[in-house]
């Protein structure tokens, strides 16, 4: 048994205990942790890239670029990531700016994009959408803003590409506050456009930030003129300059101005006009986020909220990412840090396995590379190796017994059926995709009256991963086959007969059970689920559920 205390060491001990809590305060107030939310092709690997490059955490552009068309060499992604040429699963890039420490999260944005997409937006504290100006609001974008919106993320927002012909701008924030429901305030806006783009005028600062293209500058400085009535501008372009004075007026009249609080409970998103790959725009954006988005703040761990400057660690784990070195085996699991210090080399405990592990060998990411993490506070991402013992939703602490919340599973958009060649490797198969299940790389189904196993995902891209993973892994040669399913909900109630007849009725044969236990209806077409709900009012069918 350790000594008792004695009247000097307890003075020690608190002594010690208090740097930490101030040392933790300024730690967490100077993070930022934020992901870009975008459709493919609005600009979010240029955008990313310039940031990166603006911070000085990269030297070369071209970097994030190459990496995305998969002509850079280095092997932290997956085999298929580099033969599609795109990013399979998000990573994450940590950097310094003005004095904070930026943690941005990846998030897929091709058309093949997966669950982690969705749940990379659970562990920011806020997100920059990026929307292509000559294009507005597309698809991707809305789905992702939905998963934000369940958290009230905090959204800043860049129209991007207004070197190029754009929409109008006072439609395009009219698109966004109707389709994305939100409210616009624009805080720059721009002078002209595609060749007559002259620059942004800053509503707030009354200042004029004058545009000129190049793609290669990193810490350019573009021209300021001070003042929307400042004579340069008149002589410079006195068209532009009268249309800008109208435009400005209307905004004035027709938008909301910004409002931080509105914007901190994600009501209102202030807009910026540039040209990410011009580097236009690009620093007032990260400015913002600097100076208006929110440092990481309290968590929901079921039985308390856990502050962030609370000095016991804990954190939980959003994603899994298999193979990102090839040479190993070894899968990591991305924790979100939610309080305290980590260090490396401290004991931590896995509270659904009740386990204490030593973290020794951890990764932190650097934009440049990987590296090993001496020290993490809230807001950082930790990947921890994980030899198949960390699940999406896992908690860690010190100790006491959390469960943070808000890691949701979404009801999948594609399926297949999956049967093996060889029967024989049946067992493996379970196995495989039970573990593949709780990992969150797919949702796996098993119907209730027997059949093939259904696997379900978000992004089709999953099944190819799977594929890939099972043959590796477990050594399965497993064959994916289309479904008649067309859409999945979650069925619950607190009428249990109500759940038995359900089981019993002839729609059991479209009923199944996900790798954690839950009963899910799989609706062939969305008439099918639509008479389904029609016919059984007293159950409850959802399109997401949390991490049990
Ligand atoms: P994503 O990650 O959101 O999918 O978009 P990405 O950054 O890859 O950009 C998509 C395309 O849009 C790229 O062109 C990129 O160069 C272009 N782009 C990005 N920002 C701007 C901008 O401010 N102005 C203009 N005019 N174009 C922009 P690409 O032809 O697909 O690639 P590349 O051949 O130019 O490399």
């Amino acid at each position: 048994a350790p000594d008792l205390p004695t009247a000097d060491t307890v003075e020690v001990a608190s002594e010690s205990r208090k740097a930490p809590a101030e040392l933790i305060a300024r730690e967490v107030a100077r993070r930022r942790t934020f992901g870009i939310i975008s459709h493919p092709d609005a600009g979010k690997t240029t955008l990313t890239e310039k940031l990166l490059l603006f911070s000085g955490a990269i030297q070369l552009a071209g970097t994030v670029k190459a990496r995305k068309s998969g002509r850079h060499a280095t092997s932290d992604w997956m085999e298929i990531e580099k033969q599609r040429g795109i990013s399979v699963a998000s990573s994450v890039m940590q950097f310094e700016y003005r004095d904070h420490v930026v943690n941005l999260l990846d998030t897929p944005g091709h058309q093949d994009f997966s669950e982690d997409t969705y749940r990379v937006l659970t562990a920011v504290d806020s997100a920059l959408m990026v929307i292509d100006a000559a294009k507005g609001v597309e698809e991707q974008t809305i789905k992702l803003l939905n998963v934000c919106r369940m958290r009230d993320t905090p959204i800043l927002t860049f129209m991007n590409k207004l070197d190029r012909e754009c929409r109008d701008p006072l439609e395009l924030l009219d698109e966004v506050e109707s389709v994305l429901k939100i409210q616009c305030a624009p805080v720059t806006w721009p002078i002209g456009m595609g060749k007559n783009f002259r620059g942004v005028y800053h509503l707030l600062r009354d200042e004029i930030l004058l545009f000129k293209a190049g793609e290669e500058r990193a810490d350019q400085e573009f021209e300021v003129v001070k003042g929307i009535d400042n004579p340069r501008l008149a002589e410079m372009f006195p068209l532009e300059i009268e249309q800008l004075k109208m435009e400005v007026e209307l905004v004035h009249g027709a938008s909301h101005p910004f409002d931080l609080e509105e914007f901190l409970a994600g009501k209102q998103t202030p807009v910026f006009f540039g040209s990410a790959i011009n580097n236009f725009g690009v620093r007032e954006i990260l400015n913002a986020l600097l100076d208006w988005a929110p440092a990481p703040r309290e968590r929901d761990a079921t039985v308390r909220s856990v502050e962030p400057t609370e000095a016991p660690f804990s954190g939980f784990v959003f994603k899994i990412q298999a193979n990102m070195d090839p040479a190993h085996r070894d899968r990591i699991a991305f924790l979100r840090v939610c309080s305290g210090r980590f260090e490396r080399g401290m004991k931590i405990k896995h509270l659904r396995l009740n386990r204490e592990i030593k973290v020794s060998s951890v990764v932190t990411f650097m934009a440049s590379s990987r590296e090993q993490v001496e020290e993490a506070y809230a807001g950082d991402i930790i990947g921890l190796p994980n030899h198949g013992n960390m699940q999406i939703g896992d908690s860690f602490s010190e100790g006491e017994l959390l469960q943070f919340t808000g890691i949701p599973y979404f009801a999948p958009d594609f399926f297949r059926s999956v049967r093996i060649r060889n029967p024989l490797k049946i067992k493996q198969l379970h196995k495989g995709l039970q573990q593949l299940g709780e990992e969150g790389a797919v949702q796996v189904f098993k119907p209730v009256h027997g059949g093939d196993l259904v696997l379900g995902a978000v992004g089709v891209l999953q099944f190819e991963v799977v594929a890939s993973r099972l043959l590796n892994e477990y050594g399965v040669d497993a064959v994916f086959e289309g479904t008649s399913i067309s859409s999945a909900r979650w069925v619950t109630s607190d009428d249990k007969k109500a759940l038995a007849d359900f089981e019993k009725s002839s729609a059991g044969a479209n009923i199944a059970f996900d790798a954690a236990g839950n009963m899910a209806y799989l609706a062939t077409s969305g008439v099918n689920l639509k008479l389904t709900q029609e016919r059984w009012p007293q159950l409850t069918f959802h399109s997401t559920r949390e991490h049990a």
